[in-house]
């Protein structure tokens, strides 16, 4: 029976990726030992890491005024360190909240500064992003979550800051589609769904934001010092960024980021299709902010979920239970999940609808 993860994170991984690790793992490329047990500072592993971020340049065309760091401490760690870095002599910054995520974002940073929303659409239950944007120039920057993982809920356009530096959660479609860096003075985003394994966390910073610290910060946690020693302060997570080493080779071998954004819109667009046209299954999110990556939907009649997911089980679709605080259902389909695997989902909810709906 094939297996289908549909977690939303850590997430599923591209197969050829894992078996690549696994042939590597005893013996790293002829030196004898596991890339695990190599020196962060030797020249091996340097050099490796030069190409891993230089694949990840390439990959999100990060123009050369952006630094990329390799970070700890996940998303939740840069809900801080982006108002320790980010508001250089402000008291304020602005926040879009269109799900949990955004909201935790912004309850860390009340812990530094004041928060304004610019829009926030927990009013109306967290189903669409905003139309407009109430931006107050006083703010330090702008900040938004541009996919919601828990329900599902992405920004299919990059929202204006009118001026201000704009700043991105893309922990959960990063690496989905292109995006023009460009347009960001920063963009950060936990690694295990879209990058590799958790452990690691990608920031991508605009140059010109770096150098205003808030005061007695560790230097952990100061931008500028982590670049200007290439991430390497301390100690990196050597195995997850080998790991995301291997997710971006596979990705340039897929075609890159254009080829996965049809990849990733096709799956999404066949799984939506399917709950659209049931009576049994029914999506919440506007039809204009629907996730590519994690398609979450609800079953009409409740009764049914624990013979739907309990079913879902036995045929191999695995981690399909939605967030605890958006209940229903969640199918992930990150990068890595393949076509396969959202048609071979297809055909277990419209035969579970034609037994029990
Ligand atoms: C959009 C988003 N932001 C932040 C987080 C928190 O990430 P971490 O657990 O890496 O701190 C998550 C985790 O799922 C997420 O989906």
């Amino acid at each position: 029976m094939t297996i289908y993860n549909f977690g939303a994170g850590p997430a599923v991984l591209p197969r050829d990726v894992l078996l690549q690790a696994q042939a590597e793992l005893l013996d790293f490329r002829g030196h004898g030992v596991s890339i695990m047990e190599m020196s962060h500072r030797g020249p091996l592993f340097e050099a490796l890491f030069e190409e891993i971020e230089s694949d990840f340049r390439s990959l999100m065309a990060i123009p050369a005024n952006y630094q990329v760091l390799f970070m700890q401490g996940g998303a939740t760690a840069q809900f801080a360190m982006v108002p320790i870095n980010l508001l250089r002599g402000k008291r304020q910054a602005d926040y879009i909240v269109t799900g949990e995520w955004g909201q935790k974002a912004v309850s860390e940073a009340s812990r530094f500064c004041d928060v304004h929303l610019a829009a926030n659409t927990a009013v109306h239950g967290f189903v669409n992003v905003p139309d407009e944007l109430e931006v107050d120039m006083a703010s330090a920057y702008l900040h938004y979550t541009s996919n919601e993982t828990i329900r599902g809920i992405e920004f299919k356009s990059i929202p204006d800051p009118q001026g201000l530096p704009l700043v991105c959660d893309m922990s959960s479609n990063i690496l989905s589609r292109p995006v023009d860096i460009s347009r960001f003075g920063l963009v950060y985003a936990g690694a295990q769904k879209n990058i590799g394994p958790s452990g690691l966390t990608l920031v991508i910073v605009r140059d010109d934001l770096l150098g205003e610290v808030l005061p007695q910060q560790s230097r952990l946690f100061d931008y500028r010092q982590v670049a200007s020693q290439h991430s390497m302060l301390n100690t990196p997570p050597t195995f997850s960024i080998y790991m995301a080493g291997l997710v971006f080779k596979w990705l340039i071998r897929q075609g890159g980021l254009v080829a996965m954004q049809g990849i990733n819109e096709r799956k999404a667009s066949k799984l939506y299709g399917c709950i659209d046209a049931s009576s049994l299954y029914v999506c919440r999110v506007h039809p204009g902010a629907r996730s590519c990556m994690n398609v979450a939907f609800y079953l009409q009649e409740e009764s049914l979920y624990p013979l739907f997911f309990s079913q879902a089980a036995k045929e191999g679709f695995l981690q399909l239970k939605g967030h605890k605080l958006a209940g229903g259902v969640r199918a992930s389909i990150y990068n890595a999940m393949p076509e396969a695997g959202v048609d071979a989902l297809i055909a277990f909810m419209s035969e579970f609808e034609r037994i029990n709906g």
